[in-house]
């Protein structure tokens, strides 16, 4: 019998090699690799025929409603049969709830299956309780092996399967741990087949990291037909589910929730929840504008500008990116003469969204403008643009849906780049057009 072919593994990004590492060329972490076993390559009983394009039948893209309106949306209009989707989010973030309630409604489509690795029946039932659901078409399976599972799966033909999570699944063919990429990898792969076989959809639940990627990493983001990110911190009551991959929609589409006593609440108006606390003349505090896949969102950013303590001083950016703020602060510097260098600068989205869409420079330079020189925007004005190095005002896309969402929460003048005011007559409100930050400034604090 030949000696079973061993190799070395990255658990971070899958890189493998034949001797162990202690840090990965790939991806540069230390430590992460593991002794996992060469998987022969699969064989291919029939061949695909080919096929001419306009000789396909156009599929009926069926589609079934979750019962959930935010995920269903952030699907891509609900669930397609035979796809494969991955939910992940730090743990506590509320996948499981998230499942179960999304199981309410497919439930109709007939009996679906549960299988869960964490939680005893008994601990599902408790947070089904919590969630008033009650249903016979709803059956649990605690089961960690995947031929037990792809077993359990053909015997009782459910028209809706779910794991919970990757992490704890494992076949009893590989011999490395529940969790390692190649279980997973595995995992999700013969799962994958199961699914699209029988058309069912499976979705598959996992956990992050500490360095944010989906464990059993970025390898089950290739298999996965749609990638479902949770968004939010533990604090705030708010969640995001963000999708970051979709064979079958618009990808950054999102849906938001507000995780309450009985579970995750739809939120219909996120703008509106999102200003909900926003404090009225405050230095330092502007609303802007951005798009999430499909949607407009009116979103507050706060800034901090403060003399610094220290030889060095601190920038701090939450829900946007720190290189950006960073060039926003030298082009104030810059253009403007603000003497940033010895001042702490704190920069906040408010609600513990994530934005990356460039549109939102304006507001990031209107915010710290303001705390700096101490003087408020009225609260009725927004802002929104993208910014140059040499300080200009970029034109953005999608201006006028912007301005739709922003005259519907009752804002009364927009502070834009000049290049899109001509594409924004005809609305009830204010549009100013500015050609670089020096007017921008000039006209937000006159
Ligand atoms: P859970 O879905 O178990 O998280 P995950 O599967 O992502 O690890 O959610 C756990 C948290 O959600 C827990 O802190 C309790 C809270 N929670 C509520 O606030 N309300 C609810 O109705 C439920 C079911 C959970
Ligand atoms: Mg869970």
């Amino acid at each position: 019998m030949p000696r079973p072919k061993i190799l070395y593994q990255c658990q971070g990004c899958g890189y493998a090699s034949p001797k162990w590492l202690g840090k990965c060329p790939d991806c540069g972490g230390w430590n992460s690799f593991v002794e996992e076993e060469r998987v022969t390559k699969l064989k291919s009983q029939k061949t695909a025929q080919p096929v001419v394009l306009s000789e396909i039948a156009p599929s009926t893209g069926t589609r079934f409603s979750t019962g959930i309106r935010e995920l269903d949306r952030t699907l891509g209009g609900g669930v397609v049969m035979g796809s494969v989707v991955l939910i992940g989010g730090d743990p506590g973030i509320g996948k499981s709830t998230i499942i179960l309630q999304a199981l309410r409604g497919l439930a109709e489509l007939g009996k679906v299956l549960y299988v869960s690795g964490e939680e005893s029946p008994e601990q599902v039932k408790l947070r089904a309780e919590r969630l008033q659901i009650s249903s016979d078409k709803i059956i649990l399976l605690p089961e960690t092996s995947l031929e037990g599972i792809i077993s359990v799966a053909r015997e009782i033909d459910p028209q809706v399967i779910v794991i919970d999570s990757i992490q704890t699944i494992f076949s009893l063919e590989l011999p490395s741990a529940p969790g390692s990429v190649g279980q997973i990898r595995e995992c999700a792969t013969k799962l994958m087949f199961h699914a699209k076989k029988h058309g069912v959809p499976l979705f598959i639940i996992g956990h992050v990291t500490k360095e944010g990627a989906i464990a059993g990493p970025k390898v089950l983001e290739h298999i996965v037909d749609t990638v479902l990110y949770f968004e939010g911190d533990k604090g705030n009551p708010f969640r995001i589910l963000r999708a970051v991959k979709n064979r079958f929609g618009s990808t950054n589409e999102i849906g938001v929730f507000e995780m309450q006593e009985s579970g995750l609440m739809e939120v219909d108006n996120p703008s509106q929840l999102f200003l909900s606390e926003r404090p009225l003349n405050v230095p330092g505090s502007v609303v802007t504008v951005s798009i999430e896949g499909t949607r407009p969102l009116l979103v507050e950013i706060q800034a901090l500008v403060t003399a610094s303590n220290f030889g060095v001083p601190r920038r701090t950016a939450l829900g946007v990116d720190y290189n950006r703020i960073n060039l926003l602060i030298a082009v104030l510097d810059k253009r403007l003469g603000m003497q940033l260098g010895g001042m702490d600068i704190f920069v906040n989205v408010v609600g513990g969204l994530k934005i990356e869409e460039p549109a939102i420079d304006m507001g990031i330079i209107a915010a710290i403008a303001s705390s700096f020189k101490n003087n408020t925007i009225e609260a009725t004005t927004f802002t929104f643009g993208e910014i140059g190095l040499s300080g200009e005002v970029r034109g953005i896309s999608q201006a006028e849906t912007r301005i739709k969402e922003a005259v519907k929460l009752g804002f009364t003048k927009g502070i834009v780049p000049v290049n899109n005011v001509q594409t924004l007559e005809g609305h009830d409100m204010e549009i100013i057009g500015v050609k670089n930050v020096e007017e921008a400034v000039e006209i937000l604090f006159y």
